[in-house]
């Protein structure tokens, strides 16, 4: 069995090269997480143009690809551990770039979509992560973000109870700082100063799932949309276009052609 090294610190990124062969185990350590990615892909739009490209940032194991086929992607990965983009790659992750997210190594606004899943409550400077996905954003792209927030709630639930109850599954332990959990208003403000307005909304597991799951009858308890964001939440927005940008593409539209 894997194990993450008990001499690790809280929220050491090194644990994900450890456990690399969990992504895709479905009992394993990583299962809830492909939960929340079948979410994720439910707020990415089709794409509209050929060629278009998303950027998953932080991917893991890949767990968001099988959510996006036939939305019209090139699934770009970005993410520290080697072995885990080992791991997308082998699940079909497009290319993965071994990257900080804090310092993403992709182009200003080369992405249509930009996804930051269960990954900003990693990082020291949230705000620096938003701005860094907010720059390889094109103007009238999608952000879509997961994550955790800073809240007494989440923190009973995420940490004290899934990394130390005997669950079916378990989360490893050690592998949250709860002073890392974010912000939301935080959150909000920093995707608006890149010129995302984010809507957030909740994850909630659709209770009559847990019996079943607790029972092995169920593989997976599915997440639904709440109104209660205190646990684990979603934002999405689409990136301002910019007022010269517009009045340059209105300019080369040929006469005769929109209102
Ligand atoms: C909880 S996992 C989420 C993975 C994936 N987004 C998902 O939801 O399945 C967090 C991921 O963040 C990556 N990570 C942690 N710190 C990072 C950093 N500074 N830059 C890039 N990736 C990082 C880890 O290697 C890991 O794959």
């Amino acid at each position: 069995m894997t194990t993450v090294s008990s001499t690790r610190i809280p929220n050491d990124p090194r644990q994900y090269d450890e456990l690399a062969d969990q992504w895709w185990n479905p009992e394993g350590t990583f299962a809830s997480l492909s939960w929340i990615a079948r979410c994720r892909a439910a707020l990415v739009p089709t794409a509209t143009r050929e060629n278009a490209v998303l950027v998953d940032v932080a991917c893991g194991g890949g767990l968001l690809h099988p959510h996006l086929v036939g939305k019209g992607y090139t699934h770009v990965g970005v993410d520290l551990s080697a072995e885990s983009g080992r791991v997308a790659r082998a699940h079909g992750v497009d290319q993965v770039i071994r990257g900080d997210m804090n310092r993403i190594p992709l182009a200003n606004e080369c992405a249509d979509v930009v996804t930051a899943g269960q990954c900003l409550e990693h990082v020291t400077d949230p705000a620096r992560v938003i701005a860094e996905c907010c720059r390889i954003l094109r103007p009238g792209g999608t952000l879509v973000v997961d994550t955790i927030p800073d809240t007494a709630i989440a923190r009973l639930l995420i940490i004290t109870l899934a990394e130390n109850l005997p669950l079916r599954v378990k989360a490893p332990k050690g592998c949250h700082d709860h002073r890392l959990f974010v912000n939301r208003a935080g959150l909000v403000r920093a995707a608006a100063a890149h010129g995302v307005s984010l809507r957030l909304q909740g994850l909630a597991p659709k209770l009559s799932d847990i019996p079943g799951f607790l029972f092995h009858r169920r593989p997976e308890i599915r997440l639904i949309p709440s109104r209660n964001t205190s646990v684990l939440f979603q934002g999405v927005g689409v990136k301002r276009v910019r007022a010269d940008a517009r009045s340059h593409r209105e300019a080369r539209r040929p006469a005769g052609i929109g209102g």
